[in-house]
């Protein structure tokens, strides 16, 4: 062996070592779910981090960045090292007290970085990355260290650069005097977005459906995604305090989830579990005070005129009216009755009261003492209203005092409203703040034994499974639109589009069951076909109590649009908790069909919608036990039925049904069908 060739192998061999080594560094920076489907990995480049996702190989997220920017300091981004890595591998059940779905598995594989900055000031952080079958999931950890004590996150530089323009379902975020998420959803290429919300609902080449939404929302600002035009990178965007600071924390500190949920198709995406599996278990040791149920109240009056919650000859939350709807949900078997506008606070434009509402002190024509004794009589829950008008300093003052009140008076659930685009401080409706004030409230609930349901709130992000009592939420588009919103109310496709897009993140207050599809009860003239109203047939609002899940469901309309209606006995009849829910057909924007089986029972219920066409189709019902009989009580759209021209036929029939069985659902333009399936005597 020459001298020469004997360099020219020990340089080979040196190669292939450090080619070997590198190999092994780039496999430590890597994570694949259970199934194997489902990869993450971190490359650090130039300094700065960088993660990826794959799904079968197939590029999701190309290198997308991560870290954040700070006031007062530089942004922890750039000149990077990785000093650690962990894993981890979990696969346990829990059980739901109540749920879409009674059982839910939490099974996945972690790997933990840990970056460093390789320069003064040196600062650290990691990203934790979880991968399920169903998703990944990532959080931020700022540790406990000597140059990185209190902080003010200015921006957080999270990327999801998308490897496909795919079409993207969404609302608008973020955008001056209007910071809200009531809004009609809208459809376009990721590379169109501005500042939208998520849950954002993307559908991709071959089908697959991609969710960017965020878990484990506690101590920090709301995520919006902005996209930049022209390209297919989405970014963080989170809402701001007053002063335009992002979040302010210490170390150590960890960041909510972000969340990448993955389907091969739309009908997969729900029950969605991601995100609660991303969130802490219960803290409520005993949970036997929460309880689903369904309810009534003083409240579609308000929204179409015939009532008022201020004081006067129309005022709603009367001694009298509150009596009679007690009655009412007494005698159809409703556990609860919401009454809004019981409050000192509503007169003139309430809209601007969020300093003046009372949270205790009830008008002078209804007795809150007697109310409440009554309902206990009749067995019946009443449900308090607090609407804050955004004046948040107002309600937290009262906060102990009103849950200690309703709590002595058996009131157990309450429904706050935040109806503000900023608090009067100027803090973002999705900010840190109000983050914070929103947990502030489901821990006073708790420690009152209060079940809360939320309009206006911030969004949902798995919280219920840490907090059961926090039953539902609004946010989004409800009913309520259809008595009074821009562009006449909620077009047929709304709830094809809500299913797939903010039920993902968790249960939503709709507020469906209005009978009176042409507002014409109680203000003497129907609406016409360009004004507001509901937009659905009769049939598409009880399959929505199905479609559109929350534990907490309202028969909306007032009591007397439910009489001598047959189709009444469907919203008497439909659980509000769920042992199995299965999404049978489902296109975004097009249509849904959902069966669901109660918890504790054998009975399954099935939902179907449709957006402004009429369609069929052909269910078998092969996920009914094997070998038992059972009776359908199907409630079909009637014949000639349109939601335009001829909304009300409802067609109710009857038929022995089996697992071997199939049905042929017709369901009308703009209409639905909703069907019991219960064991055959
Ligand atoms: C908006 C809520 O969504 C609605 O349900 C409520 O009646 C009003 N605010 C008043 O609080
Ligand atoms: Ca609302």
């Amino acid at each position: 062996m020459t001298r020469w060739t004997c360099h020219r192998m020990l340089g080979l061999a040196g190669a292939t070592l450090l080619a070997a080594a590198a190999a092994a560094a780039q496999a430590q920076l890597r994570v694949a779910s259970p199934d194997g489907r489902n990869r993450v990995a971190v490359e650090i480049k130039e300094g700065r981090a960088y993660y990826d996702l794959q799904r079968d190989g197939r590029a999701v997220l190309l290198p997308s960045g991560l870290g954040f920017a700070f006031q007062g300091a530089r942004p922890l981004h750039e000149g990077l090292e990785v000093t650690d890595t962990s894993r981890n591998t979990v696969d346990e059940t829990w059980t739901q007290p109540w749920g879409e779905v009674a059982r839910v598995r939490d099974r996945h594989n972690e790997l933990k970085v840990t970056l460093r900055e390789t320069a003064a000031p040196a600062r650290q952080l990691a990203v934790v990355f979880r991968l399920f079958n169903d998703g990944v999931g990532f959080r931020y950890e700022l540790p406990e260290q000597a140059n990185l004590g209190e902080f003010a996150i200015t921006e957080e530089l999270t990327e999801f650069v998308l490897a496909d323009d795919a079409r993207a379902w969404w609302i608008p975020a973020n955008r001056p005097k209007l910071d809200r998420y009531e809004f009609l959803y809208s459809s376009s290429p990721v590379s169109r977005l501005d500042t939208v919300h998520t849950p954002l609902t993307l559908e991709a080449r071959d089908g697959l459906h991609v969710v960017i939404h965020e878990a484990n929302l506690v101590d920090y600002p709301g995520m919006n995604v902005a996209g930049s035009l022209e390209s297919r990178t989405l970014r963080a965007a989170l809402a701001p305090h007053a002063d335009g600071i992002k979040a302010r924390g210490r170390t150590p500190f960890v960041t909510p989830w972000r969340t990448i949920q993955l389907a091969d198709r739309a009908v997969d995406l729900a029950p969605s579990v991601l995100g609660l599996n991303l969130n802490p278990p219960s803290v409520l040791e005993n949970t036997s005070w929460i309880k689903p149920m369904k309810y009534v109240g003083i409240w579609w009056g308000m929204h179409i005129g015939t009532m008022t919650w201020s004081s006067g000859p129309r005022h709603g939350a009367t001694t009298q009216h509150a009596r009679r709807y007690i009655d009412f949900a007494a005698a159809n078997g409703f556990g609860g009755v919401l009454i809004e506008g019981w409050n000192l606070g509503w007169d003139g434009n309430w809209l601007e009261n969020g300093d003046k509402f009372s949270f205790t002190q009830a008008y002078p024509d209804y007795d809150l003492k007697a109310v409440a004794a009554y309902a206990r009589e009749r067995g019946v829950k009443l449900i308090g209203h607090n609407e804050t008008a955004g004046g948040i300093e107002n309600y937290e003052r009262q906060l102990e005092d009103a849950f200690a009140l309703y709590q002595s008076l058996g009131i157990d659930a309450v429904k706050t409203g935040y109806v503000v685009d900023r608090t009067p401080e100027g803090h973002s409706h999705h900010s840190q703040y109000m983050v914070r004030h929103y947990r502030k409230v489901i821990e006073a609930a708790a420690r009152h034994r209060i079940m809360v349901d939320v309009h206006e709130p911030i969004k949902d992000t798995g919280e219920r499974r840490t907090y059961p009592n926090r039953m539902s939420r609004e946010g989004a588009r409800g009913q309520e639109y259809s008595a009074w919103g821009g562009e006449g109310g909620n077009p047929p496709e709304h709830e094809t589009i809500l299913f797939f897009t903010r039920l993902l993140a968790g249960p939503m207050d709709f507020t469906p069951g209005i009978f009176d599809i042409l507002i014409e009860r109680g203000t003497g003239r129907p609406r016409r076909p360009d004004e507001p109203r509901v937009r659905t047939t009769l049939a598409k609002q009880l399959a929505l109590y199905l479609v559109l899940y929350s534990p907490v469901q309202m028969a909306a309309d007032l009591p007397e649009s439910y009489q001598n209606q047959p189709a009444f006995q469907f919203i008497r009849d439909v659980p509000v908790d769920w042992d199995t829910t299965r999404v049978l057909r489902g296109k975004i924007g097009d249509y849904v069909v959902v069966a669901r089986r109660e918890r504790d029972g054998q009975s399954w219920y099935l939902g179907a919608i449709t957006d402004e066409e009429g369609r069929t189709f052909d269910i078998p019902l092969s996920f009914l036990s094997a070998g038992r009989r059972y009776l359908a009580e199907i409630y079909a759209d009637g014949p000639g039925a349109h939601w335009l021209t001829n909304p009300l036929p409802v067609a109710i029939t009857r038929r022995p049904v089996t697992a071997a069985s199939r049905l042929r659902l017709v369901l009308a333009p703009g209409g639905g069908q909703a069907i019991r399936i219960r064991p055959a005597q």
